[in-house]
This record gives C-alpha cells, structure tokens and sequence, in this order.
C-alpha cells in the first residue's frame, strides 16, 4: 500500500479530530521539520513524511491516555487504507512506551523533530523577535535551563539525535529554520 491521502486531506483530517490551535500548530511545526529532512533524505517522499508529520498526534485531543495515543489513531488510518504502514510505524514509534521500534529514517526524524519542535515553538514565544535570531547555541542554551518548557522531554531530543545520527547544532538549525520558513515560529 502506498499512501494516497495528500497533505491538503490529511490536514483536513487532523483539523476534524483537532480544535486545538496549539495542538494543530504543533503537528504542523513538526510536519514542516520532518518535511526538512526528507527534502534531503529521501526527495521523493516530501509529501508522504509531511503527511506523517501532521497526523503524529491527530488522535490526541481526543484519546490522550497512553492506553489510546497513538493507538486509536492508527486503527483509524488502517481503515482508511490510504496511509501504509511505514507512515504508521513511524507514528506508533513516536510514543517511546508503544514498543514499536524506530528503525526507518522516516521514523526516526518523526521523533527526533516531535519534542523539538515544542522546544522550539515555546523559545519564539518569549523572543520580542520570535524566531528571526534564534540559533542552535540559543536552542542549547534554553535546554540547559530546566524550569523552561519543562513538560519537553531532554531525554527524548537527546535520543532522538543520536538514533539519527546527526549533529546537534545541525539538527537544531535545520528545525529552527524549517518552522520559520513555514510560517509558524
Ligand atoms: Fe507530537
């Protein structure tokens, strides 16, 4: 199976099982980070890690338990039959206590970006210029303060850099620039 469902439905999807702003905001922030990664590792897949990307938590307003998110969700998309089963993988992966290991690129980038993009979003909202001046030393240096945007999981962005195998500072920017670039920081 292949997925079919484009980014315009797929938003419309996590707008109809989504009111928060905040919550719509941060799976598109994610969605814009993933969308990073795949313009350089995988190019002609842009679309479908995107997609992936904006439904990572479309099931959360609504079944925020662990016992439910993302597992609701993904029942929901399987019977749909228009998203395959790597996209699924990759958001059953995402919550670290699913079981379901991150062992495509796909998968891994989804959950490296997920906590990241929080940090990142909240950094903006306390600079007078957003995130037009944020870099990768001020996103390392917001992280060492642990009273800041303390529900974000350290542990998580640290592992979630290391299982992708990337730079700190490279990821940080990369992260910083795509949810700039898309509108959102
Ligand atoms: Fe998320």
């Amino acid at each position: 199976m292949t997925t079919s469902i484009s980014i315009p439905a797929a938003r419309a999807l996590m707008h109809d099982w989504t009111a928060n702003p905040a919550l719509r905001h941060h799976m598109e922030a994610v969605a814009a980070c993933v969308a990073a990664y795949a313009a350089e590792l995988a190019p002609d897949e842009v679309e479908r890690w995107t997609v992936c990307g904006l439904l990572h938590d479309f099931d959360y307003e609504r079944h925020p338990t662990p016992a439910e998110h993302p597992f609701v969700g993904v029942t929901h998309l399987r019977e749909r039959g228009d998203v395959d089963e790597g996209v699924i993988e990759a958001i059953l992966g995402h919550a670290t206590y699913s079981g379901v290991p991150r062992t495509t690129p796909l998968a891994k980038a989804l959950f490296a970006c997920d906590e990241l993009a929080g940090f990142i979003v909240a950094c903006g909202k306390v600079r007078p210029d957003s995130l037009a001046s944020l870099d990768a030393g001020g996103v390392r240096k917001k992280l060492k303060n642990k009273a800041f945007a303390a529900a974000v999981s350290r542990e998580d962005i640290a592992l979630g850099i290391e299982e992708m195998g990337v730079d700190e500072d490279a990821h940080f920017a990369r992260c910083v620039a795509a949810i700039r670039e898309a509108g959102l920081g």
